[in-house]
């Protein structure tokens, strides 16, 4: 029988990806999203690559009676994955309250909905930055948790407490968590891609509004780090890439049903790229020329992080296929035709 996954955030940047692929690997999908910070375009977009309609719970879920019923109205399901949070590191360190009353409260209220509803299995967007300011990369699933470094990384760091304290009373309830480190690129198709309501704060989407004339210079966020070129090292990792783990992680909880253990996995490619090398790899696949100056160092960020990703290889049999190249081309693409 056809499994029926309930997916928060699903038109959100890696929620809508992962609705593509779900309904292709044919999945019944049920997304949930209010468009705080996302648009109906992605729902249009997913339908035009899919084939099909897509029926979206427009809940706050930051309401719990609100996220309660809706849950109950469309239930069964057979797993939730839970991507729907605010996710910029800058913004949080400026709003923090805004942090915590959204993030919180909805990984609760979606918890509490999963467990009331008997629903085992629990996919959670993580993120590497619950590691802080690791001592030692690449970073593996043993890296101690570290202090967050800002109010984003303290929600992603309190929900995995939450739910691994949930998981100590409700055995039965599983959640995996998947710790993304720096997500980026768009679908090959460019129906759907990054879209949020608020500027972006990311790297790769500021690159290609540089290059379409939306901002005027990106700000390489300082050049004396020690790095091999003095700018910051991340893992860049493509969205379908995520995408991909995300029906692999699913699959195992699926499979594994008698086993109640929470898994971690760090997703991404396990490779360095700094940010001047981010540019260069944009110049050479599009032929375009990025304007930029060297800024201030950005508080918060730390000088290098990349994934040791040899569990979910290895357990998830999941390895990243695509390139810093293929996530510059693919957002370069969307960023033409995006919403
Ligand atoms: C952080 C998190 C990541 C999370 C992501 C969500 C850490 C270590 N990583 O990524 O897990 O998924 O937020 O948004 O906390 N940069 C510039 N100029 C800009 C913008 C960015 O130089 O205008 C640089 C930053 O200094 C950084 C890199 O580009 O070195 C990537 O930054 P960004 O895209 O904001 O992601 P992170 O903060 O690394």
């Amino acid at each position: 029988m056809q499994k029926k996954i309930l997916v928060t955030g699903g038109c959100g940047f890696i929620g809508s990806h992962t609705i593509a692929l779900l309904i292709e690997k044919g999945y019944d999908v049920v997304s949930l999203d209010n468009f705080s910070n996302s648009h109906k375009e992605a729902l249009k977009g997913l339908e035009k690559l899919t084939g099909r309609t897509i029926a979206n719970l427009e809940v706050n879920l930051c309401d719990r009676l609100e996220t309660m019923k809706a849950i109950t109205e469309a239930a069964p399901f057979d797993a939730v994955i839970h991507f729907a949070a605010y996710k910029s590191v800058g913004e949080s360190m400026a709003k923090p309250f805004m942090y915590y009353q959204n993030n919180i409260p909805s990984v609760i209220n979606i918890a509490e909905a999963a467990v009331r509803n008997g629903i085992q299995h629990f996919i959670f967007s993580s993120s590497c930055t619950v590691y802080g300011d690791a001592e030692v990369i690449p970073v593996t699933e043993n890296t101690p948790i570290g202090n967050a470094l800002s109010p984003y990384g303290l929600t992603k760091i309190t929900a995995e407490a939450q739910l691994t304290d949930v998981n100590k009373r409700y055995k039965w309830f599983k959640p995996t968590f998947l710790r993304y480190f720096n997500p980026a690129g768009a679908h090959e198709s460019a129906l759907i891609g990054e879209a949020s309501r608020r500027p972006s704060t990311n790297l790769v989407p500021i690159i290609c509004e540089v290059v379409a004339g939306k901002r005027e210079k990106l700000a390489v966020f300082g050049d004396d780090y020690q790095t091999r070129d003095g700018s910051c090292i991340r893992d860049y990792v493509h969205v379908m890439d995520l995408a991909e783990a995300h029906i692999s992680a699913l699959e195992l909880s699926l499979i594994q049903e008698s086993k109640t253990d929470i898994e971690s996995f760090n997703l991404g490619i396990g490779e360095g790229v700094s940010v001047l090398e981010a540019i260069s790899a944009f110049e050479q696949v599009t032929g375009k020329k990025v304007n930029y100056a060297i800024g201030e160092k950005r508080p918060g960020d730390v000088a290098a992080i990349f994934a040791d990703y040899s569990k979910a290889a290895k357990v998830l049999n999941w390895k990243p296929k695509r390139t810093i190249e293929d996530i510059m081309e693919t957002a370069w693409k969307w960023e033409q035709v995006r919403w």
